[in-house]
């Protein structure tokens, strides 16, 4: 059992019923590296300041840096007994170098020492998800590029609308992950203020150097207010936040895939490696692997609400609440991480049903926006053109034709503006040929697109 930091001023033991409840161990040993790395730097400050001895400051970094290679070695020795990280390595720290240990708390209190770990925490799990996010580009830019001119039915409300290219369709998802990836930098350099010296909140007497922690650890900037540098969790909502956003757009890719993958649609075969079948049904090839994406995702918005309701009531300045910020925080980041990685691995086998594809592409229905424009094109208003095409649409529903097999005299009843050649956009080509206007789904514009994100993304 780690000594507590506060022994002293308490007469009697703390109930192991309290020692239980109010323990951090079990979740904030993941902070354990960069509570090293952050003690070693204020370590090194109060020897060159003169605050604690030159040979006490060097034998600390010495005795942290022995403590950092057993954790590299994964021969670190988590104390389950520990009240939290800061103590079981204090300890550790202690049983290394003797008394000198003591000296290492010197102008610092947990309360800012926490603070700053989780910001080095998120500053590196910053830059691992954005990298994640960029593979996930590529192979979703990939399986577009392979399937370039594979055309599919795009949905409104889920009814079938317009013909598009499915590289389009991926481009949306590379589009959003785009914004995903640049609201996690946006937020890193928010989060790139160092906050060691703020101490438990007041600042100190002693004659620190922030500056030069600021340096060693590689931060932009430097916290201006020790009450809000212990108060704030800006940086844990934030990326919570930003997650929170990046995790819709992979359950909606998800939910994509899962309805393009049912019998129903046809579109796609997703590999068995990420299937699993039914205990009872035989027949059963099921998408679990997506269906808990996109249900995991639920949890991830969870955590953000978590955070929030836990802040939103407490004084100023540190409250031991704010401890509770880590669990979901690390659930968030990792389960994110573990859906990534699925997509990329999932995006690279996606099979392509080109036939079930084309035998959907035969409703022409597809095609009543393209003839709504052929008239416009030839004077008529958008309201008329609606309208004429609005009543092509009903009487080939009642009576099971198709427009396609009108004849030119039918035609002409509707409009004198519908001549024979209405019937040359009637197939998909034409239709995603005709979508030229920036951003929009004409093979030329997604061609030149799929260009650009493949130099963007290398
Ligand atoms: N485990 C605490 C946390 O996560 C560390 C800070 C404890 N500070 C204190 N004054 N009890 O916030």
């Amino acid at each position: 059992m780690t000594k507590k930091l506060w022994g002293s001023r308490f007469p009697k033991k703390t109930s192991v019923l309290a020692d239980k409840f109010t323990s951090s161990i079990s979740f904030d040993y993941k902070l354990a590296r960069y509570d090293c790395l952050g003690s070693i730097a204020h370590a090194r400050m109060l020897g060159k300041q003169r605050i604690i001895p030159q040979k006490d400051s060097k034998l600390i970094v010495k005795g942290l840096s022995s403590i950092l290679k057993s954790l590299e070695k994964g021969k670190f020795k988590i104390d389950p007994k520990a009240e939290d990280i800061h103590s079981n390595i204090q300890d550790m720290l202690f049983r290394r170098i003797g008394n000198a240990a003591h000296k290492l708390h010197t102008a610092r209190s947990r309360n800012d020492q926490i603070a700053l770990d989780i910001k080095m925490y998120i500053k590196n799990e910053i830059t691992e998800l954005t990298d994640f996010i960029i593979l996930l580009q590529r192979s979703i830019l990939k399986f577009a590029r392979d399937n370039r001119k594979v055309i599919i039915p795009g949905y409104t409300h889920l009814q079938v609308a317009q013909c598009v290219l499915l590289a389009h369709h991926l481009l949306a998802y590379i589009v959003s992950l785009e914004r995903d990836k640049a609201r996690l930098i946006d937020a890193q350099k928010r989060i790139d203020q160092m906050p060691l010296g703020s101490c438990a909140f007041s600042g100190t007497g002693l004659p620190i150097d922030r500056e030069a922690v600021k340096k060693e650890l590689g931060f932009k900037g430097l916290t201006e207010n020790s009450i809000d540098s212990v108060s704030d969790r800006d940086f844990v909502i934030e990326i919570l936040a930003d997650l929170s956003i990046l995790s819709v757009h992979l359950s909606r890719i998800a939910e994509d895939l899962i309805l393009w993958s049912t019998k129903e649609f046809s579109f796609i075969d997703i590999d068995f490696s990420f299937c699993t079948g039914s205990s009872i049904m035989p027949h059963k090839k099921n998408p679990d692997v997506l269906e808990l994406i996109r249900g995991t995702v639920g949890k991830i918005h969870g955590d953000l609400s978590n955070v929030l309701i836990m802040m939103k009531g407490l004084p100023l300045s540190y409250n031991r609440d704010l401890q509770l910020d880590k669990p979901p925080l690390f659930d968030a980041i990792d389960t994110v991480k573990d859906i990534l990685e699925i997509f990329i691995a999932l995006f690279e086998d996606i099979v392509i049903e080109k036939e079930a594809i084309r035998a959907r592409l035969n409703d022409e229905s597809l095609f009543s926006v393209d003839i709504v424009e052929y008239l416009i094109k030839k004077g008529l208003s958008y309201r008329e053109a609606h309208d004429i095409v609005g009543r092509i649409a009903k009487d080939c529903l009642d009576k099971g034709e198709r427009i396609s097999e009108l004849t030119n005299h039918e035609l002409r009843k509707y409009s004198k503006k519908l001549m024979p050649d209405v019937k040359s956009i009637l197939n998909p080509v034409a239709s995603v040929n005709l979508k030229t206007s920036y951003g929009g789904t004409s093979p030329r514009l997604v061609e030149r697109q799929l260009s650009i994100w493949n130099k963007r993304l290398r």
